[in-house]
């Protein structure tokens, strides 16, 4: 810093402190900045400066440095200490963030580093606003040693301690490695930007020297590898504007906190309008598919929805949309991938949804078109007693509004799982397309008319006969409406406006759980 510091005119102090501020905000050099640009990146000043709203953005604790004497850093100066923190406002309402400045010796977190983040994560949970975090680092400041680790302990038990109480994002805007990766992974939502960043517990090179296999960074950790195959990555973005600009989006459906109101943007969409294309949406043929997201979106306010974990396990479908200018989350099964069967990883990205926006009183609609769960030794193994366990307990305890509407199958366990009455659903619509059974009419009838199919001098005939006699019976609402396992037939046409009437009639809904520390969910 400047020794212009030293000056004891009133006017000296205010130019030593205007040019010491300008030298920490200019972060690591032009050189570092054309470096970070020229890798399609842009600096964490200017992505703050996208993210907030103009000249809302406060910075906090710019002057801290580091105070580590090893290895060199005696000697080095560390603009900021690798991080701009603080908080601003993102379309008006207060935000608190951090950015890493990967061009000041690259974003690596040390000591004081991991103390800016903790200021403002500590910040944020009193203040009970949303936490955003800009993540560009080589990890644990390697020079720094232990200190640093226990920076990255302080960060994941703030983590914990916001989770449930204020939504957290995180995005990830170049390399986070080794531990680092455990701050977004305890966030609720995270953002990846294409070709620029990557996530991974270790790179290439050591996996390499320990098993083997070769595989690239972008292969191993880069954004569609955790959107495609972790499920780590919830919203892929093409460039670090697209990724500031989406971010901003999921925040407009979020409240401030759990003890917040929900965000309300002003709608024009009529409370009474007709979806008339709904009628048309199932397709005469049971086993043929069609766009769930289609009727998601004739529902939604504007047809417009906000997709999370758009390309992991696809056979199921979370977004919020908004009603009547109000968020609602919405699970529904994705007839176009594996019959939108349940599975592992569906159960995982479903229960993790409910359970985010019951933290977050966010009422749920779910859209149930559900043939059971996924057989195989591969699933079996994988677990899917223990995750499809977590589907069940998620509804279970979820208190919000649980609106549930069946638009074709809801057979066996799976029923359940889709938000059933005895899960909690407080009213449980079907079309009239709707199937709810134990199971499909082929496989019920091999098993309950097995004898009498072999003895039937034409199997195949007598095979059909019954199919269609089981068919009659269950492949229809009816039956489930005439003992009031559903409350109401409706038609199509009519889901948006009878949601948009459920959820005025519940807005003040109000239900406990027996007092006790936490339940415990099959993790
Ligand atoms: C200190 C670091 C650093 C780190 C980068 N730098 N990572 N300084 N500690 N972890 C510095 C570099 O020395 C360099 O400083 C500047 O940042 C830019 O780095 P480059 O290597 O020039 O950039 P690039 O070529 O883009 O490569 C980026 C990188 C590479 C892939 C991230 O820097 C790298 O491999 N860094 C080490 C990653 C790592 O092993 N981290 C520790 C992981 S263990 P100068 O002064 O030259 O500008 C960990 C444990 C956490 O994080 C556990 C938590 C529980």
């Amino acid at each position: 810093m400047s020794n212009d510091l030293q000056k004891n005119t009133t006017q000296g102090k205010i130019n030593a402190f205007d040019k010491n501020s300008r030298a920490l905000k200019s972060m690591g050099g032009e050189k570092q900045i054309k470096k970070q640009h020229d890798a399609n990146k842009l600096t964490a000043r200017e992505r703050l400066d996208l993210f907030f709203d103009k000249d809302t953005f406060q910075e906090a604790q710019l002057f801290v440095q580091h105070r580590s004497t090893l290895f060199g850093l005696d000697k080095k100066e560390i603009p900021a200490d690798g991080v701009i923190t603080g908080f601003g406002k993102v379309n008006g309402r207060v935000v608190f963030a951090v950015a890493q400045d990967f061009t000041s010796s690259g974003g690596s977190l040390g000591e004081m580093h991991a103390k800016k983040i903790w200021k403002v994560m500590d910040m944020a949970i009193a203040a009970q606003k949303p936490f955003v975090a800009l993540n560009d680092s080589g990890g644990a400041r390697i020079q720094e040693g232990v200190p640093s680790l226990e920076g990255y302990g302080g960060i994941f038990y703030r983590n914990t301690t916001a989770s449930g109480y204020i939504p957290q994002i995180t995005a990830i805007m170049g390399p986070t490695a080794g531990g680092a990766v455990y701050s977004p992974a305890l966030a609720d939502w995270v953002f990846m930007v294409k070709n620029s960043s990557y996530m991974y517990i270790t790179g290439p090179d050591v996996i390499k020297a320990v098993i083997g296999e070769e595989v690239s960074h972008d292969d191993l950790g880069g954004a569609l590898a955790h959107a495609a195959k972790s499920g780590v990555c919830h919203v892929v973005a093409e460039t670090d504007a697209d990724c500031i600009e989406k971010i901003k989006q999921l925040l407009a459906y979020l409240p401030d906190s759990c003890h917040s109101a929900l965000p309300l943007l002003e709608c024009t969409d009529g409370a009474e309008r007709i979806c008339t294309e709904l009628d048309a949406m199932i397709p005469d043929k049971g086993n043929r598919a069609y766009d769930m997201k289609k009727i998601i979106k004739s529902v939604a306010d504007h047809n417009e929805m906000f997709e999370l974990l758009e390309l992991w396990a696809q056979n199921i479908i979370v977004a919020f949309i908004r009603i009547l200018g109000k968020p609602v989350g919405v699970i529904a099964n994705n007839p176009r991938f594996a019959a939108g069967v349940l599975d592992v990883n569906a159960s995982d990205k479903a229960s993790r949804f409910i359970r985010f926006c019951d933290a977050f009183n966010i009422p749920l609609v779910t859209f149930t078109d559900v043939p059971g769960y996924m057989p195989g030794t591969n699933q079996e193994w994988a677990g899917i007693i223990r995750h499809g366990a977590k589907l069940l307990h998620a509804y279970s305890e979820a208190t919000v509004p649980k609106i549930t509407v069946i638009t074709r199958k809801a057979y066996g366990g799976a029923y359940i799982g889709m938000c059933s009455k005895q899960l909690g659903a407080d009213y449980v619509m079907a079309w009239p397309t709707a199937e709810i059974a134990v199971m499909g009419a082929e496989g019920a009838c091999n098993i309950i008319y097995r004898n009498e199919i072999k003895a039937a001098d034409d199997p195949a005939v007598q095979r059909a006969e019954l199919v269609a006699a089981y068919e009659d019976k269950f492949n229809n609402p009816y039956f489930a409406a005439s003992m009031g396992i559903i409350d109401e037939i409706i038609a199509p046409r009519d889901t948006r406006k009878r949601i948009i009437a459920l959820l005025e009639s519940l807005k003040d809904k109000k239900e406990t759980r027996l007092s006790k520390k936490h339940s415990n969910i099959p993790l």
